[in-house]
């Protein structure tokens, strides 16, 4: 199965200049959705991984069915003012604006063994932030997952120093 034969790709969306690709009608495919969650988990299983950290919003989607397979908890890092207790946070840069993101202090506990997941690289901004909050909590990052690698826009070069692995690739 050829899953970028799934993604929808929407030019100008939400800005003119971006090609904006669109998980919704891979999501919405049901053998689609289980071949693309068996590959993520096949890569991340036996690697002792007790936490899932996925970015808000779309990387909750598969990083829940992530944790649920790998037997690990699975915790959100969101976007500012939507967690309630106490938190850390960090600003990044986007492919288009820039933002911040949070976790809550509570999240992570020391030696987790974490694995990170969002379903898509651009910049790599938002990931390279959300690697740091895990860091800052104790956590060790093993890997980091994302469904698509926008590869021409050098993501990974943030990230340098981790295992990364993407299903589909834009170059
Ligand atoms: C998208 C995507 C990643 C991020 C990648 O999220 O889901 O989280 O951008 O960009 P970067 O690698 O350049 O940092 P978006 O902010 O559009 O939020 P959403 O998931 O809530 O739609
Ligand atoms: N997030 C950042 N860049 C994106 C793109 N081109 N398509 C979908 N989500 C994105």
């Amino acid at each position: 199965m050829d899953l970028k034969d799934y993604i929808r790709t929407v030019p100008d969306f939400p800005k003119k200049g971006i090609m904006f690709r669109d998980v919704t009608t891979l999501l919405k495919d049901g053998r689609a959705l289980n071949y693309a969650v068996d590959r993520l988990y096949e890569i991340s299983k036996d690697r002792g991984i007790t936490k899932v950290v996925g970015i808000e919003s779309r990387g909750f989607i598969l990083g829940a069915a992530l944790a649920l397979k790998l037997n690990a908890g699975f915790v959100p890092v969101r976007k500012p003012g939507k967690l309630p207790a106490e938190k850390l946070a960090e600003t990044y840069e986007l492919e288009y604006g820039s933002d911040t993101i949070e976790i809550h202090k509570d999240a992570i506990q020391k030696g987790d063994i974490v694995l990170m997941h969002d379903d898509l690289l651009a910049t790599g901004g938002t990931m390279e932030a959300a690697c740091k909050l895990v860091e800052k909590l104790g956590g060790k990052i093993v890997q980091i997952s994302f469904l698509i690698e926008l590869s021409f826009l050098k993501g990974r070069d943030k990230l340098s120093g981790y295992e990364i692995h993407s299903l589909i690739d834009y170059d």
